[in-house]
């Protein structure tokens, strides 16, 4: 990463931005385009578009199977592209990097892969609170076919992990830890670095669902030190469809493949099979080469940012947003934690969010209003869901403005 950039030593030029991300400029029920939901995706750049057309243009071919040109070509850009998330990361091994669908298909494969295989009756699973559904019904899977049980670490009233609460739950039968790095819900940052160091300490394994985290903050697995480290293009300004999951070398070697198929193999008899190497061993069937080239372009874009200098744009629209929602009569804030990133979740009484949603988006302002596939943390909220606002590179003062007058105009909607 270029450090001048991170230092904050160039003002953060958000109209610049802008400019890069073509459907920002389209508005949206005669409105401008609000676009605050980028914790459920957000939107592509310029340079990932057009990494991906140049691609699909002059290279694609499959990759790993052909001598021809195109193939090696193509094979070429989709391995650059392994390459680059492994710098993003700073794994050790671009053989710790393996491409699939997404955060979701990450966890899924070490719940498959590791879980199945190594759970015993009575072993412990420890998530938290904040949990999206898919760090949790992957180990409940796991559970159910093992006879392994799910722990849950408790939050505070802000929304914060019950860190004490949690060092009480690392005991000799919890075998993984599996957390959230930042709350897509709440928008919490989690102290990861301490709850894996902690579980580390015990000799157990980690997982990090950085789903909302790799695109609003520096992640280097190795100073991490977590097992596993997942999460999806779409939500780094990548294409959809592709997602990443690390997985320390020792632990992926030990690990059975979780999917058959073509790439995955080394030798196929009608009797028995061998695996591929690292990473191939967990890459059945052809993958998404244009999506790991788009991905490439996105870490190249948001490091050309500068990872700090998008985090404290994105800080200073959360306070903004907090400061104005929160003066709004029967505006209630949920996740209150003082270590947030750019997610301001909140409810206006009277209103279901899901109208709120609506009337938002007649106003051009694209929030999320839903469950946010954390339906067990709803319920300790004690809400069916909430209205969500989520910030990337390309927020602005004027969207939160935006938002602030249409939470307005919903309340005398309802008044
Ligand atoms: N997990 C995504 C979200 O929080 C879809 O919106």
């Amino acid at each position: 990463m270029n450090a001048a950039v991170d230092a904050g030593a160039i003002p953060y030029d958000v109209a610049q931005v802008r400019a890069q991300f073509p459907i920002l400029s389209r508005s949206i029920n005669g409105r401008p385009l609000a676009y605050l939901d980028s914790a459920a995706s957000t939107q592509r750049p310029r340079p990932v578009l057009d990494a991906v057309e140049h691609y699909e243009t002059h290279l694609h071919a499959n990759v790993h199977r052909g001598v021809h040109t195109l193939s090696q070509l193509a094979t070429d850009a989709f391995e650059a592209s392994r390459e680059r998330v492994r710098r993003y990361l700073n794994a050790a091994s671009s053989r710790e990097i393996i491409f699939v669908r997404g955060a979701t298909e990450a966890i899924n494969l070490v719940a498959q892969s590791w879980g199945r295989p190594t759970l015993k009756p009575g072993d412990e699973i420890l998530i938290s609170s904040l949990e999206h559904h898919a760090n949790i019904v992957p180990w409940q899977m796991a559970c159910a076919a093992t006879g392994a049980k799910l722990v849950v670490a408790p939050i505070t009233a802000c929304g914060e992990l019950d860190f004490n609460a949690y060092l009480a739950l690392l005991n000799e039968r919890t075998r993984l830890v599996a957390m959230t790095h930042v709350s897509n819900a709440l928008g919490t940052v989690l102290p990861v670095a301490r709850i894996v160091a902690a579980a580390r300490d015990k000799g157990i394994a980690t997982l990090i669902d950085g789903a909302q985290a790799v695109a609003h903050q520096r992640v280097d697995v190795q100073a991490l030190g977590c097992d596993f480290y997942a999460f999806s293009s779409h939500k780094l300004y990548g294409p959809t469809g592709l997602g990443v999951l690390y997985g320390r070398e020792a632990m992926l070697e030990a690990m059975p493949p979780w999917q058959g198929g073509g790439d995955m193999i080394r030798t196929v008899s009608f009797q028995s099979s061998t695996w591929n190497e690292l990473p191939y061993k967990f890459e059945a069937g052809t993958p998404h080469i244009s999506g790991a080239i788009g991905l490439a372009a996105a870490m190249d874009f948001v490091e050309s940012l500068g990872l700090q200098r998008i985090a404290a744009h994105e800080h200073s629209l959360l306070a903004q947003a907090t400061d104005a929602l929160s003066q709004i009569p029967g505006i209630t804030l949920h996740g209150t934690a003082p270590h947030k990133a750019g997610v301001l979740s909140f409810t206006l009484k009277g209103v279901h969010p899901h109208d709120l949603g609506t009337i938002l988006d007649h106003e051009g302002v694209a929030i999320r209003a839903g469950h946010h596939c954390a339906m067990p943390l709803m319920d300790l909220l004690g809400v069916p869901a909430t209205a969500r606002a989520s910030f990337g590179c390309y927020s602005t003062a004027q969207e939160v403005e935006q938002l602030t007058r249409a939470v307005h105009k919903a309340r005398e909607v309802f008044a």
